[in-house]
């Protein structure tokens, strides 16, 4: 090779590295915890470290099915909030990157245990115990009973007034079903969906609509997390928040990398920030309530109190597993979303 054509290569790379740096500064961010907060830790991200940050919010299973059909060409560079089981099976799934973060140290067991379970390809930020609220100004002029239980709801002066999503779209009710098959046993629990459908008037796509729903006025009752629900009562809608009498699940909410992120040292630099105290203390600025990861991190008095929810021992290995989630949703798909209603 002649010293012009060796120059002129090397002037070639250059450029192309000089380029590739110009655009490292930004980072594309998959979000799956309430819109407002994901907002929040956009700027806020943007803010602390002069990364551009691009963020799109979609439900759990559906940012992990986004994850899944990029994987040979990902777009997405780290994926934050929303429940746990996704975050699993992206990462039994080889979807997501292992990272083991300095700031491991400052966090709760669970979040560890979570990021242990998974190869280090996932890691907890927050937790939250699944109920549901209900409208009670609507409650009281349809005259119905105030429901306590799971099985309250399947009484048939509900029909019509209780609204969920949609299990294959939101991580909320894909948790509401892996709660029913856990607490009633699979046979009954799906007995229990298939009642529940019967007063279902929408599946939503994501988790947290039907408890805005009830707060306007659009539905009476709706399951979701109850941090959602706290969170309308506290921003002054007439909401009631149940802790189930059953006893009820919960979510470990997670955040990976994406295995071949494009702004992989961006997204190293936003994991780090994510578990710190000064990141996880900006959700009680949009009233999220779950329980940070970091010990450190405040909680609310208006918080759902963990220590007083009757938990089931959630089994985050098999509901989180490839081969449960796929066959759960599947059945529900077969067994109850095609029934009369
Ligand atoms: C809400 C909750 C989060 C949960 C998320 C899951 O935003 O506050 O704690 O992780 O829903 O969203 P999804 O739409 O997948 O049910």
């Amino acid at each position: 090779m002649n010293k012009v054509k060796l120059l002129a290569m090397t002037s070639v790379i250059a450029l192309a590295s000089g380029v590739t740096a110009a655009q490292a500064d930004k980072l594309t961010f998959y979000c799956s915890a309430q819109e407002d907060w994901c907002q929040l830790m956009a700027r806020s991200f943007e803010e602390a470290s002069g990364i551009d940050v691009n963020m799109t919010r979609k439900s759990s299973g559906e940012t992990f099915a986004q994850i899944r059909a990029e994987a040979t060409n990902p777009k997405g560079d780290v994926w934050w909030g929303g429940t746990g089981d996704p975050h699993l099976q992206a990462a039994e799934e080889d979807l997501t990157e292992p990272y083991e973060s300095p700031m491991r140290g400052e966090l709760h067991d669970w979040a560890i245990s979570q990021a242990e379970s998974a190869g280090n390809k996932t890691i907890g930020i927050y937790s939250g115990a699944l109920g549901y609220g209900y409208n009670t100004e609507l409650l009281a002029s349809n005259n119905l009973p105030e429901p306590s239980c799971w099985k309250d709801l399947l009484k048939p002066e509900y029909k019509g007034h209780v609204q969920m999503a949609n299990p294959n779209s939101s991580g909320t009710a894909y948790t509401t079903l892996a709660s029913m098959v856990q607490i009633f046993g699979e046979e009954d629990g799906f007995e229990f969906m298939k009642g529940l459908h019967a007063n279902i008037n929408q599946y939503t796509k994501s988790g947290s609509a039907p408890i805005k729903a009830a707060g306007r006025g659009e539905t009476t009752i709706g399951i979701v997390f109850m941090h959602d629900a706290v969170k309308q009562a506290v921003s002054g809608f007439p909401v009631k928040v149940v802790a189930p009498c059953e006893g009820t699940g919960y979510e470990i909410g997670s955040m990976s990398i994406i295995k071949g992120a494009r702004n992989m040292e961006e997204a190293k630099k936003f994991y780090d920030w994510a578990l710190s105290v000064d990141a996880q203390n900006l959700a009680l600025q949009v009233k999220a309530y779950q329980v940070q990861s970091n010990t450190g991190a405040e909680s609310s008095e208006s918080a759902p109190d963990m220590s007083t929810i009757k938990l089931i021992d959630y089994d985050f290995k098999k509901y989180g597993s490839s081969a449960e989630r796929k066959r759960l949703l599947q059945k529900w798909d077969e067994e109850v979303s095609t029934l009369p209603q």
